[in-house]
C-alpha cells in the first residue's frame, strides 16, 4: 500500500470553508468530516485532518501532519520549525494595533509605555522593538477586543479584516502590524516518495491560482488592426488568430492578465477591437 499525506487544516474559523475548497477545485474528493477528525479521500492519497489552526504549526513541525494550511500570522506568531511552501492568496487580513476612538492617535510613539493586548506577543514585540518602543504587552488567548473597555489595557494588537469586531467594541485601527493571508506548510524533511505527492498536490494548486490571475479574451478585428494587437496580446505564446465569414475580419483568442485587463482593454478598442468577451479560466497549466 502506497503512503498517503497528511494535510492539516482549520475545524472551523475562517479558513476552514477556503481551505476545504482548494483541495476539493484541486479535483481532490474529501468526504464531509461530519465533525471527525480526519477524512480519507477516496481519488488522492491523502487525509485531510481538521485542527484548530493554532495547533496546526505544531503538528506539521512534529509530523503528524506533512503539510497545513495556517493564517501567516499563526505562522510567525508560533515560529516552529516549518517551511511556507507558498503563499494561498485567501483570508487575507491584518494585525493591526488599535486604541479606543477617543484616542487622539497621531504616531506610534504615543503608544510608548503603554499596556498592550493580544494573542501574537511574538510578532508584537518584534514590532515594537523594531520600532524602538517600550510597552507592556499582556498576552490573552481571545476577546482581546474587550481589553480597553474593562481596563486590562489602553491598546490591543489584534486581527482586523472586515473592521467590524472593532466598530462595535469602540476601537479603531491606527497601524499594521503584520499583513497576512493563508499559507500552505510543509515540514523540513519529507521522504521522497511523500514529497513526490507534495509537488502533485502543488502543481495543481499552482494551475488554478494561475488561472485566476488571466483571463480568456476573444474579439473580431479587421485584419489591418493585427499587428498592433498582437502587441496589445501577446498571450501565452501568441494569441489565436482565425479568419472570420467576412472578409478582412479576423476573430483573435488571446489570454490577458486580470490586473491588465482594464488597463489594456482602451487601447484594444482604440486598436479597432469589437465585439470583444472576456471569459474566467478555470485551470492554467503553463
Ligand atoms: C479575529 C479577531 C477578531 C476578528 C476580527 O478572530 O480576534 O475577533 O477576527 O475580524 P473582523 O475585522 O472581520 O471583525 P479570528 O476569527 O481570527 O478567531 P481566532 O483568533 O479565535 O482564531
Ligand atoms: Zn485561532
Amino acid at each position: 500500500m502506497g503512503q498517503n499525506i497528511r494535510l492539516a487544516i482549520q475545524k472551523s474559523g475562517r479558513l476552514s470553508e477556503e481551505s476545504l475548497k482548494l483541495i476539493r477545485d484541486c479535483g481532490i474528493q474529501v468526504p464531509a468530516s461530519n465533525g471527525t477528525l480526519k477524512a480519507v479521500s477516496p481519488n488522492f492519497p491523502i487525509e485531510v485532518l481538521f485542527l484548530r489552526d493554532d495547533d496546526i504549526p505544531g503538528y506539521v513541525e512534529e509530523g503528524v501532519a506533512d503539510l497545513g494550511i495556517a493564517g501567516g500570522n499563526v505562522v510567525e506568531e508560533k515560529g516552529r520549525n516549518i517551511t511556507t511552501i507558498h503563499k494561498l492568496g485567501f483570508s487575507k487580513c491584518r494585525l493591526s494595533l488599535a486604541v479606543p476612538k477617543e484616542f487622539a492617535y497621531q504616531s506610534l510613539q504615543d503608544l510608548n509605555g503603554m499596556d498592550i493586548a493580544t494573542s501574537y506577543p511574538r510578532i508584537l514585540s518584534g514590532f515594537l522593538q523594531n520600532n524602538g518602543l517600550a510597552c507592556n504587552i499582556h498576552e490573552i488567548s481571545g476577546s482581546v477586543e474587550i481589553a480597553p473597555g474593562i481596563g486590562l489595557a489602553g491598546a490591543i494588537c489584534d486581527i482586523v479584516s472586515s473592521g467590524s469586531t472593532l466598530l462595535t467594541n469602540g476601537l479603531k485601527e491606527v497601524a499594521v502590524v503584520y499583513h497576512s493571508e493563508a499559507v500552505l506548510v510543509g515540514s523540513p524533511q519529507t521522504s521522497p516518495e511523500k514529497q513526490q505527492l507534495i509537488d502533485k498536490l502543488w502543481f495543481r494548486i499552482k494551475s488554478l491560482q494561475q488561472a485566476k490571475n488571466y483571463k480568456y479574451i476573444l474579439l473580431n478585428a479587421p485584419e489591418t488592426a493585427l499587428p498592433r494587437i498582437k502587441e496589445l496580446l501577446p498571450g501565452m505564446r501568441s494569441p489565436t488568430v482565425m479568419p472570420l465569414a467576412t472578409t478582412g475580419w479576423v476573430s483573435v483568442h488571446s489570454v490577458i492578465r486580470e490586473n491588465d485587463f482594464w488597463e489594456q482593454i482602451e487601447n484594444i478598442r482604440a486598436a479597432g477591437a469589437e465585439g470583444i468577451l472576456v471569459i474566467p479560466i478555470e485551470k492554467m497549466i503553463l
